[in-house]
């Protein structure tokens, strides 16, 4: 399972980069927003904060079809990393079939429903983003729904990458690998607690103290 980080603080990539633990990252306009940069300057940033072989979401803010295709084509011709994002309504899918006969890679994102899930594949989408958390915030099951596009794309054998997205818990992730997910996009607190164990802490305490306590050498570095 791919994993990548859903942010576009720059001090929070870097430092998952540098673990060696994210495939890539999503951003949207809300988290771009938050930073408080201009745009143009945020994506140098991220282009150079990230290793050559990493995956980079952008998205695209227009919302009819030629300037969702003018848009994702901007965003692309930036560099080859990026996958572009366009939101799930009926020109950003009509957008999503021309650009990926383009070769041009599309992140369908803003998705709700597995039949949603389902046009995305038909229409060429190289990822489809279901918003789990989101689902869950209105007292529906996002797990039901990303069960369902699982098996609406086995069933069909379709190509289109289910990417995980609106994570709320360390558990969200858990169970988004069972479900068989092909990425995950968390926000950057969640990776770091995925390394937490208090048996960890108390095994390495432990080991640390006993072999203070017995005196003993480490063999030559
Ligand atoms: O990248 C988009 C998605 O992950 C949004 O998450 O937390 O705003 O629902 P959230």
């Amino acid at each position: 399972m791919k994993l990548f980080i859903d942010s576009a603080k720059i001090e929070e990539i870097q430092k998952l980069e540098d673990l060696g633990v994210i495939d890539g990252i999503t951003t949207n306009p809300t988290l771009a927003s938050v930073t408080g940069k201009k745009f143009k300057d945020l994506v140098s940033e991220i282009f150079e904060t990230l290793s050559k072989d990493r995956i980079i979401n952008l998205e695209v803010i227009a919302t009819d079809y030629d300037n969702i295709l003018k848009q994702a084509r901007a965003l692309a011709a930036l560099d080859s990393r990026v996958v572009v994002k366009i939101p799930c309504i009926p020109d950003g899918l009509k957008a999503c079939k021309k650009l990926s006969e383009e070769g041009i890679r599309v992140n369908i994102t803003l998705v709700f429903s597995p039949m949603q899930a389902l046009l995305c594949a038909k229409m060429g989408a190289f990822y489809v983003s279901p918003f789990v958390g989101r689902l869950d915030d209105i007292s529906m099951d996002g797990m039901d729904v990303i069960s369902e596009i699982v098996k609406i794309y086995k069933n069909y054998e379709y190509k289109t990458q289910i990417l995980f997205a609106s994570v709320r818990s360390v558990e969200h992730i858990r169970l988004a690998a069972l479900a068989g997910v092909d990425i995950v996009t968390s926000p950057y607190n969640f990776i770091m607690e995925m390394y937490n164990h208090p048996l960890t802490d108390k095994g390495l305490a432990q080991f640390l103290e006993d072999w203070k306590n017995a005196g003993e050498e480490f063999i030559a570095v």
